[in-house]
């Protein structure tokens, strides 16, 4: 080759690499360092966002039981340890207030809402207003029978299997011949029409347990003790068997059947969901037969899913939580590691 066409080559390559570092040198400061850690999504070119970045919304349905206060404490402690700004609300088990928090979380332009719907239906509206703002729902512990658009993903129980492990377990302890009360959780929630619907999907195979009576107790102690305290004046010793959609309506049963002066989890044996600490406590003292665990730590699987919300990742559109089932021969060895 010529010296003279070594000496265009050269000329050319030093004219295409000029623009590329003067344009680098005009970028401004925020551009050339991100403060964010310098990580691209294959799916988004933007830099990806981290825990500190985010401001994150939850309404949560309330404070009605020893589960939901276990559940707003690892949200709120979970949302601490990560640095994530969290707003959040309780709206006191009524679905008007839960529905105006979520529309000022829309106002406040957050990047996630998270929610426990308090019932399952309702939400369409409030949920497109989301939507509309560009604003992803994520449903943490409770369903909300919405279309799959209107929301991200749910992170949460299969109710229709706690209510079904309920029945398993309690035709073991009653050999498949009972006449049951039921004590649902609030009317209309998912959990009280999973639970319900398991238990009977189970209970058809055994033709000697009756259920006999079914009221809410809106998954309170209180409501608990008095639904129970009607049922034991309507039935008295006819009754062998309760069945409650929580733990707390559990302790609230045991005490009207004490009251009653009969021996809950001897004379009556019961099974609730939950497994708190309330209900270890009641199955070593042998007043509780069994608890269906319903898994309220939530918060890191929470800000997990948010994250990669944000960052543009799919995510499974339900994420179930890992439960098991406690009796009373082991609940004094597991209650002292229990979180809740
Ligand atoms: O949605 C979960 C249920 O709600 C829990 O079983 C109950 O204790 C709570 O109130």
């Amino acid at each position: 080759m010529r010296i003279s066409h070594l000496f265009s080559i050269l000329i050319i390559l030093v004219m295409l690499l000029v623009p590329v570092s003067c344009s680098q040198s005009t970028l401004p400061a925020a551009t050339q360092k991100p403060s964010t850690p310098a990580a691209f999504s294959t799916a988004n070119p933007k830099p990806l966002k981290t825990y500190k970045d985010l401001i994150i919304g939850f309404a949560q349905l309330g404070a009605e039981s020893e589960w939901r206060v276990a559940n707003t404490k690892s949200i709120k402690e979970t949302a601490a340890n990560l640095g994530v700004e969290l707003r959040f609300s309780d709206a006191q088990q009524n679905q008007q207030k839960q529905i105006e928090a979520v529309r000022k979380l829309i106002i406040e332009k957050v990047d996630v809402i998270g929610i426990s719907p308090i019932v399952e239906t309702g939400w369409d509206e409030v949920f497109g207003e989301a939507k509309a703002a560009g604003i992803p729902i994520i449903l943490s512990d409770r369903r909300a029978a919405v279309p799959e658009n209107l929301y991200v993903t749910y992170l949460g129980s299969d109710f229709l299997e706690e209510g079904r492990n309920a029945a398993r377990v309690l035709a073991k302890l009653v050999n498949g011949e009972a006449k049951i009360v039921e004590l649902t959780g609030t009317i209309g929630s998912a959990p009280a029409n999973d639970r319900f619907k398991g238990f009977r999907e189970i209970l058809q195979n055994y033709p000697g347990m009756k259920i006999i009576d079914s009221e809410s107790g809106d998954f309170t102690r209180a409501r608990g003790k008095e639904v129970m305290d009607s049922f034991m004046k309507q039935y008295g010793n006819t009754i062998t068997a309760v069945f409650a959609h929580n733990d707390d309506m559990a302790l609230g049963a045991i005490e009207a059947i004490k009251n009653y002066g009969l021996k809950p989890g001897v004379d009556i044996k019961i099974v609730s969901i939950d497994a708190s600490h309330g209900a270890f406590e009641a199955m070593i003292a042998g007043e509780l037969n069994a608890t269906v665990e319903c898994n309220p730590l939530l918060g890191p699987q929470f800000f997990d899913l948010a994250l990669k919300v944000v960052n543009g990742e799919t995510v499974p559109k339900w994420v179930p939580s890992a439960e098991g089932i406690f009796f009373p021969d082991t609940a004094a060895e597991i209650l002292p590691n229990r979180k809740y």
